[in-house]
């Protein structure tokens, strides 16, 4: 069973600054000034209206009308803290990347994991992918790595996307969680499927926590050596802790007892010293493989099987520091999968492709132009460049450096020269429609198979886990999901349509019937 909230932990937690240096800060207003009553207003006589003049007064308020900021559009709730990337495997063939440039080399890094579909308040146990978003503060800048807890997605055309989240989060008119949408969406878009299988499985869905789920990049990318040489490669971070998930009743259980299950986890574990860590694989591909191999490796729906293409170690991160405030340090964070160093580039994955464009720009929506000088966001690297100005920047705007290439003062010459002999593209413009065959439904098949097969119970809980929630959805759409079922395997698509009715029959049978909760308690008045 899950741990319960320990009173000891929070009253540990609080407030961690000691009592004697605060003693020694008197309350000021945002502009210094020292305030005698903080929390009174200057006001005419002892009950009379207040003064406009009372700066602190106006200037607290228009700072709490202020206070929230856009919540993120996906992925809004999620919790992270600091740590240490180490280097433990000389990979230096493959890439000039800064952070393994030495077994033994450490990088500072920040980690965030979230739930996606739900608002900065939801639980932590809904079934979901998680978020899984490391942001390493290299010699060359910012690297960020934003992956998930699965190794595959729900789209392969990045114009999916936004229509895809719209109907996994609230119906528009009644603002709710809509299975129908749901499940009308995935029904009609087949390369859904193997996220599908891997979101509905205990492991995949409800992670038991943050600690216990593995991080993917999901999408492959380019590792680039020294010479410009390049090979694909895929990122695997599997938690040294053991990967495990909750069933559907504990996480159920848990969305209504302790929502923040997965944070408060996490937060104590680093609070008492007991560090989580995580191992990176990598999987490595020459461009000829790629070439060669059975699945489009830009396809973001299909994993490289591992006996195809081993695992590799090649190093380890460790969280060992909680934020000291969570706004500034979590909330203000900005990752984005075009945050890229000399070493590694994104591939020509066209989800990939528009995440890049996509979350700079919700940054400067969310955070504004210059999120870049947020603390968390900045790199550790001194920056020369040409860009200056804009709102709210708090830096020295580079004093009284050039602000365009000037012979006066000119910038030294970057020696990581772009290799222009990579992939070549050559081709007409198409709109192609996803092309739906055989061969999408052969790694979902594997994983019901051989995955859930090999461990006890856990195709059951996934039969389970199906039913509970497309049971929800109108009577066509569930019988279009079946069908998506049997494609995979008869056998899952008749034990989902067997299981999925009987649960859509007791929801018929018990609709009349009131809600379930005991007689609201009523106060009588004088
Ligand atoms: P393998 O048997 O070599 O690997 C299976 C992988 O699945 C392992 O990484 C395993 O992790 C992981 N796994 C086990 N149970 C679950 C679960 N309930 N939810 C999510 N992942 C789980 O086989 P293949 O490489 O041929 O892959 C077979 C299928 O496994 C794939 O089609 C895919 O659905 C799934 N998978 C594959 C991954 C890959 O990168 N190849 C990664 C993750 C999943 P562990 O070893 O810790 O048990
Ligand atoms: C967050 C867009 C696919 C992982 C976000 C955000 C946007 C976005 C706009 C909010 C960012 C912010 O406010 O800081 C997209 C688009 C996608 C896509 C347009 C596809 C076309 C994916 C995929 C993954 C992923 C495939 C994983 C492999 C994440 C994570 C976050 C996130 C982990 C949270 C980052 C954080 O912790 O701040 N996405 N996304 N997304 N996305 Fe995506």
């Amino acid at each position: 069973c899950f741990p319960k909230v320990t009173p000891s932990f929070i009253a540990k937690r609080n407030f961690s600054i000691s009592p004697k240096k605060m003693s020694q800060n008197v309350y000021r207003t945002n502009t210094g000034c020292p305030i005698f009553n903080p929390t009174a207003s200057a006001r005419i006589g002892k009950g009379g209206p207040v003064l406009l003049q009372d700066f602190h007064l106006i200037d607290m308020f228009q700072h709490f009308d202020r206070e929230r900021i856009p919540e993120r559009v996906v992925h809004a709730k999620g919790s992270g803290a600091h740590g240490v990337f180490e280097c433990t495997k000389d990979i230096t063939k493959y890439t000039k990347h800064t952070m393994f440039s030495e077994v033994g080399k450490k990088t500072p890094m920040l980690a965030r994991f979230s739930t996606v579909g739900g608002e900065r308040g939801t639980p932590d146990s809904a079934r979901d992918p998680r978020g899984f978003a490391l942001k390493f503060y290299t010699e060359d800048g910012i690297f960020d790595m934003v992956g998930n807890n699965t190794p595959t997605f729900f789209i392969r055309d990045p114009a999916k996307f936004p229509v895809f989240i719209h109907t996994q989060k609230r119906n528009p008119q009644t603002d709710m969680k809509d299975a129908t949408m749901f499940w009308d969406y995935l029904s009609q878009n087949e390369e859904s499927i193997h996220q599908v299988m891997i979101l509905f499985s205990d492991r995949g869905g409800t992670p038991y926590g943050y600690r216990f789920m593995n991080g993917f990049s999901s999408h492959t990318y380019k590792f680039v050596n020294e010479k410009g040489d390049f090979h694909y490669c895929k990122w695997h971070f599997v938690s040294d802790q053991g990967a495990k998930g909750l069933s559907d009743e504990q996480a159920k259980s848990l969305d209504g007892s302790n929502p923040d299950h997965a944070r408060k986890d996490l937060f104590d574990a680093i609070e008492r010293g007991d560090y989580p860590s995580w191992t990176l694989y990598v999987q490595v591909m020459t461009p000829e493989e790629a070439e060669k191999y059975r699945y489009n490796i830009f396809d973001l729906t299909k994993v490289w099987p591992h006996k195809d293409v081993p695992m590799q170690e090649v190093g380890r991160f460790t969280l060992n520091q909680n934020p000291k405030n969570f706004f500034a340090e979590i909330e203000q964070a900005a990752f984005s999968p075009s945050h890229m160093v000399p070493g590694i580039e994104v591939s020509a994955d066209p989800v990939l492709q528009v995440r890049t464009f996509s979350y700079p720009d919700t940054h400067r929506h969310r955070l504004g132009a210059n999120f870049e000088q947020i603390p968390v966001n900045s790199p550790k690297c001194p920056v020369f460049n040409y860009s200056r100005d804009g709102p709210m920047n708090v830096t020295d705007n580079q004093g009284s450096m050039p602000n365009y290439p000037s012979s006066l003062q000119p910038l030294a010459k970057e020696h990581h020269e772009p290799n222009e002999k990579h992939e070549k593209w050559v081709g007409q413009v198409t709109y192609h429609m996803d092309e739906i065959t055989d061969l999408d439904f052969e790694q979902p098949r594997a994983f019901w198979e051989r995955v859930l097969g090999k461990q006890p119970g856990q195709q059951d809980n996934f039969v389970k886990n199906v039913a509970g929630h497309l049971s929800g959805a109108l009577p066509e759409i569930r019988e279009r999901q079946y069908k998506v079922f049997s494609r995979v395997h008869t056998d899952l698509g008749q034990r989902i349509r067997e299981a999925t009715e009987k649960v859509a029959k007791e929801m018929a049978e018990n609709e009349s019937a009131p809600i379930n909760i005991a007689e609201p308690h009523m106060f009588q008045t004088n």
